[in-house]
């Protein structure tokens, strides 16, 4: 069963069945505001927050034919009486003759047919713009004349999320809403919960006449709630009631006559969902909104924006469904990761037990460097300040307050608080951005760390540099029994919670490729004192891992307390995990025979056809001993499920052995664009990449959920691009690097970087994974396989050939 087609052209993917396995979804906006819009045009869309400062009312848990937040309802006026239809097929689920849903960049376009009128409607917000655009057209494309009403609708939430959902006094005794007539018939319905009525509003309005408003929830669906989002019984009244609710559950809901529609005859209506800190303060805004001129101009600044974003990087490969990824998906899914992080999906649902991640931030931001290089240096600048002196990091903050904590360490007062690996992917963030930019002062800027003095003055501070090398020394100092890192509450497992005194070798090869950034970095500063400092930590480090955590085929995970451990054939369960096959093998510590060996055992004991195993086999049964991992049956999430975020790890693993075949079939295997006919397993949706992915021990093998917010994404990005087709910035230039299946021609990349445009075009005659023998830059010969950074501006022609070395 198929929902829909990819439209590359357009950079859509067009969902033609409403009734998709579970919802689908698009981001609007950005965290400044903005939020998610589902393909029936459910929205949840809050400002700074989706915690503290929620707009509308979103219930993710509710079924999926469930009025969300808001939808349009349309009226064609029949007999005396009225057929009333949702143009979003829900709430109203009624037989649609054309149902398209363009998931688009920043906008969701929802085109549908019923009862002889076609609905076209764009929702999306203006960059930068505080407020949610709803283009609506609607033509009559039937043989006779038809009377039409519209009726777009939103309801609000409290502001504080949580609120809402645990005290239902409190809040339903402060909403309120207050509508504001102006000339020509048009109206402005404010919302606001009382204490903040001086000092933010929210507001609903459009560019047609209003008739008559409802803002009370029970008035519009009527019979004291026995009337429902499917047939709302104040839309069978000629008018609704123009109540302002001073209580209760608030909407805002405007009645448009549209009049007669001749044949062939459309109407255009616009609505704005906008917050500001007064209706005045909004009013020069909704005014320029209301022009429809100004809306079309504001879709085509979104629409170049977007052009802008994605043109730092074009592929032409072999693969069209990689092609796809590359071009269009998957930046889009970074760009979200990155101004989300985890904090608002379907999944993971924004009332703030959650905030932004340190590390998974840390990760977003590598997936951005090259497009959004200051937005990244800004998110990378508020990470460090919540670095703790000691180097460890918070886990996590609250993007409006910047309050952070310790997560859900927190749930466990026995266990370490704090997460082992956090504070180490800064350095790898921080370097990441410096290869792609150059921008070297970086380094130098002053961060303070996060802890503070009563006077909520910062107790320290030190430079960008100073805060990395504070990460390496942390994680030098806080040793086990094996002279491996302490696991702390966790590493980048969240689930495998163990004693105090056990050790992570993911911990281990983190700190390992942080230090081979930073000794890289100080190199080419010319400090080669430091340089080989670090490299030496890291032969330390290499060593002790060698010597103990080699289990004969594969390297184990942990050592617990005790020294047991994890990870390793004498283990009944969690044998054998992903990461601490792929890490040894990025961290530089494995010898090359146990690389490969490491590998191929990663391959024959973990990989299955929807991707690669985080662990085998899954643990079955609770023990609290082990933490989370064993609250999920064996197959599930970090037990033995496809945790998507490890695959293109094992993909870089493979590519830097020089494996193309494989990492290229691994890459394959989890491109959710080469899914679209599998969707009555996958279930989400084929143009993002899931979190997880049920694994084969559980009876829904190739089940996929929480799909969107990731560290997949800027993994898997990072993984095609830099290690497959090996395009890899470094301080001395552009590093071309390609690893491909040996049966690929080549392929073609337009890319830029530091200021120039570089049209790369690999041959690979001899059909070879890796190795080139040949490059010339412009017409001319260049020594080795860097293409130095002109930064001119200009275009310049890289011609790369891969061959053996005579
Ligand atoms: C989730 C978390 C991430 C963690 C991973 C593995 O994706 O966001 O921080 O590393 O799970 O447990």
């Amino acid at each position: 069963m198929e929902y829909g087609y990819f439209d590359d052209r357009c950079r859509e993917y067009v969902i033609t069945n409403p009734r998709t396995p579970v919802k689908w979804i698009n981001y609007v906006g950005t965290l400044g505001f903005g939020g998610l819009v589902d393909h029936t045009g459910g929205a949840l869309i809050c400002a700074g927050d989706p915690a503290l400062n929620r707009i509308t009312r979103y219930l993710a848990l509710l079924p999926a034919s469930e009025f969300k937040g808001q939808t349009l309802y349309l009226r064609i006026h029949k007999g005396g009486g009225y057929r009333v239809f949702s143009p979003f097929f829900v709430p109203t689920l009624d037989p649609y003759d054309r149902f398209e849903c363009h998931v688009g960049l920043g906008y969701m376009r929802i085109v549908s047919e019923l009862y002889g009128l076609r609905t076209d409607v764009t929702l999306f917000v203006p960059p930068g713009e505080p407020r949610l655009l709803q283009d609506i057209r609607i033509t009559n494309i039937a043989r006779q004349p038809v009377q039409v009403d519209a009726v777009p609708v939103v309801e609000y939430t409290h502001p504080d999320a949580l609120k809402q959902i645990t005290n239902a006094d409190w809040v339903p005794q402060t909403m309120q809403s207050k509508a504001y007539a102006e000339a020509h018939g048009l109206l402005v319905v404010a919302q606001y919960p009382f204490m903040l009525r001086d000092v933010r509003i929210n507001y609903f309005t459009s560019n047609r006449p209003v008739s008559s408003f409802e803002t009370d929830r029970r008035r519009f669906l009527g019979d004291n709630e026995y009337g429902t989002w499917a047939c709302p019984l104040g839309l069978q009244a000629a008018e609704l009631s123009s109540y302002e609710a001073l209580r209760g559950d608030n909407i805002a809901a405007l009645l448009h006559h549209l009049g007669t529609l001749a044949p062939g005859e459309a109407r255009r209506l616009v609505t704005q969902l906008g917050q500001a800190p007064s209706l005045d303060a909004a009013r020069a805004g909704i005014a320029a909104y209301r022009d429809e001129a100004r809306v079309d101009q504001a879709l085509a600044e979104l629409a170049a924006s977007w052009e802008r974003y994605l043109s730092c990087l074009q592929a032409e490969t072999p693969d069209p469904a990689m092609d796809r990824m590359l071009n269009i998906h998957n930046p889009r899914q970074c760009h979200t990761t990155f101004h989300w992080s985890r904090y608002l999906s379907l999944y993971q649902t924004g009332y703030g037990e959650r905030g932004i991640g340190f590390r998974d931030s840390a990760q977003d931001v590598m997936g951005v460097v090259a497009s959004l290089p200051e937005e990244a240096r800004r998110l990378l600048q508020q990470l460090l300040g919540v670095q703790s002196a000691s180097g460890a990091a918070m886990h996590q903050f609250n993007p409006l307050t910047m309050e952070a904590s310790v997560g859900d360490a927190a749930e466990r007062p026995d266990l370490p608080q704090y997460y082992s690996d956090d504070h180490l992917w800064i350095v790898l963030a921080v370097c990441a951005y410096l290869k792609e930019t150059g921008d070297l002062a970086f380094l130098d800027q002053v961060v303070p760390y996060h802890e503070r003095g009563r006077d909520g003055r910062p107790l320290a501070i030190g430079s960008v540099r100073h805060h990395l090398e504070a990460a390496v020394e942390f994680t030098r100092g806080d040793v086990g029994a094996h002279g491996l890192p302490l696991l702390g509450f966790a590493d980048w497992n969240d689930t495998v919670n163990l004693r105090a005194g056990a050790e992570s070798l993911f911990t281990a090869h983190l700190y390992g490729r942080a230090l081979l950034e930073l000794a890289d970095l100080l190199r080419h500063l010319g400090d080669a004192g430091a340089a080989s400092k670090y490299l030496a930590w890291h032969d330390e480090m290499k060593a002790r891992v060698n010597a103990c955590a080699w289990d004969g085929a594969w390297y184990v995970r942990y050592f617990d307390a005790d020294g047991t451990p994890l990870g390793s054939r004498t283990n009944a369960q969690g044998q054998i995990y992903a990461n601490a096959q792929s890490w040894a093998v990025l961290s530089g510590f494995a010898t090359p025979e146990r690389a490969r060996l490491a590998m191929d055992s990663l391959y024959e004991r973990l990989n299955t056809p929807c991707g690669i195993k985080l662990s085998t086999p899954g643990f079955n049964g609770f023990d609290p001993a082990r933490g989370g991992i064993t609250t999920y049956p064996p197959g599930a999430k970090e037990n033995g499920g496809i945790f998507l975020h490890a695959n293109p790890w094992a993909i870089i693993a493979e590519a830097l052995l020089g494996n193309g075949d494989r990492a290229y079939a691994y890459y394959c295997q989890v491109n959710p664009a080469a899914k679209n006919d599998r969707i009555d397993t996958f279930e989400c949706e084929p143009y993002v990449y899931p979190q997880n992915i049920l694994g084969d021990e559980h009876p829904q093998f190739g089940l996929a959920r929480n799909s969107w917010l990731t560290g997949t994404a800027s993994w898997a990005y990072q993984a095609a691009t830099q290690y497959i087709l090996g395009l890899q910035p470094t301080y001395a230039g552009l590093r071309i690097d390609p690893c491909l299946p040996a049966a690929w021609d080549g392929f073609r990349v337009r890319r830029q970087f530091r200021g120039a445009v570089y049209e790369i075009e690999v041959a690979n005659p001899q059909h070879i994974s890796y190795g080139v023998v040949r490059m010339r830059v412009d017409g001319h010969p260049v020594q080795g396989n860097v293409v130095p950074a002109f930064g001119d501006g200009a275009a310049h022609h890289v011609e790369v050939t891969m061959g053996h070395p005579a």
